[in-house]
């Protein structure tokens, strides 16, 4: 059964005591939420740990806008079930005054792929980002930490940080997993009307396909998206093409390997 701890300490007080023993412990962290893609990062720690500790936190230093942050969905009790039905052994749910007890005082902040791609229109997000995943990582004391590659710019800076400050944490890339008609899942799709919902599937559509950047720009504003880029990249794992959009209010992020 799963052990939900609502303070880092009594986290913190299960490793001190011993509890845990010996055994390998994977790490799950998200904003709650959750679909099949959180549930594949579970997965995927469950088959590589003896041990997963999953977290939820809405963290607002990554949101660089307060609608974005007012809006996030949150559906804590259902998350609950479906970490309890996937095995997760521990569900950890800090809350802000913990989390940051200098009150934001402290950031991480990377100086360069951090300005790329979405770093350019989202002012602050990913200083907030790196900062509450070095917080996370430093509580949960794991030996390996799942990141979804959708957000691939995320797991790239996330991987760097933990390499620059000598965290013996593995970063473990998982697979975007995709609903049937090839959107990206994101927390952020259940805020699409059903229109939107039905032209997002015209994103990875185009993504996917031999045109250029310039070519799929074009296609996507003429179907009535706000294209924040689209542009191929060179990546630890290849070229990448990589693109932001926005529909709304709801922005969509999704990235493909060419
Ligand atoms: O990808 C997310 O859900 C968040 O950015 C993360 C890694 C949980 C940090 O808040």
């Amino acid at each position: 059964m799963i052990e939900t701890l609502r303070s880092i300490e009594l986290w913190q007080n299960l490793k001190r005591n011993g509890i845990l023993g010996r055994k390998s412990l994977g790490f799950v962290p998200t904003m709650g939420a959750l679909h099949e893609g959180h549930l594949s990062l579970v997965r995927k720690s469950k088959a590589e740990n003896e041990l997963t500790l999953v977290s939820i936190f809405v963290n607002p230093t990554q949101f660089d806008q307060v609608q974005d942050l007012d809006k996030y969905p949150r559906t804590i009790e259902q998350d609950q079930v479906l970490l309890e039905k996937a095995g997760v052994d521990y569900l950890l749910l800090p809350d802000y005054k913990s989390m940051y007890p200098d009150e934001y005082l402290f950031k991480v902040e990377e100086k360069n792929l951090s300005r790329d791609l979405c770093g350019e229109f989202r002012p602050g997000h990913f200083q907030g980002m790196l900062t509450v995943v070095l917080k996370l990582l430093q509580i949960a004391d794991a030996d390996n930490a799942y990141f979804g590659e959708k957000d691939y710019q995320q797991y790239l800076l996330v991987k760097k940080m933990a390499q620059a400050f000598f965290f013996k944490t593995q970063i473990v890339p998982c697979p975007t997993i995709r609903d049937h008609d090839g959107l990206a899942l994101s927390s952020r799709n259940t805020l699409l009307d059903k229109a939107q919902r039905k032209l997002a599937t015209q994103f990875p559509l185009h993504l996917q396909s031999k045109s250029t950047p310039a070519e799929i720009t074009s296609a996507l504003v003429r179907l009535g998206f706000v294209v924040d880029y689209i542009t191929d990249k060179e990546t630890d794992s290849g070229v990448r093409r990589f693109g932001a959009v926005r529909l709304g209010v709801v922005r969509l992020i999704d990235n493909v390997k060419i």
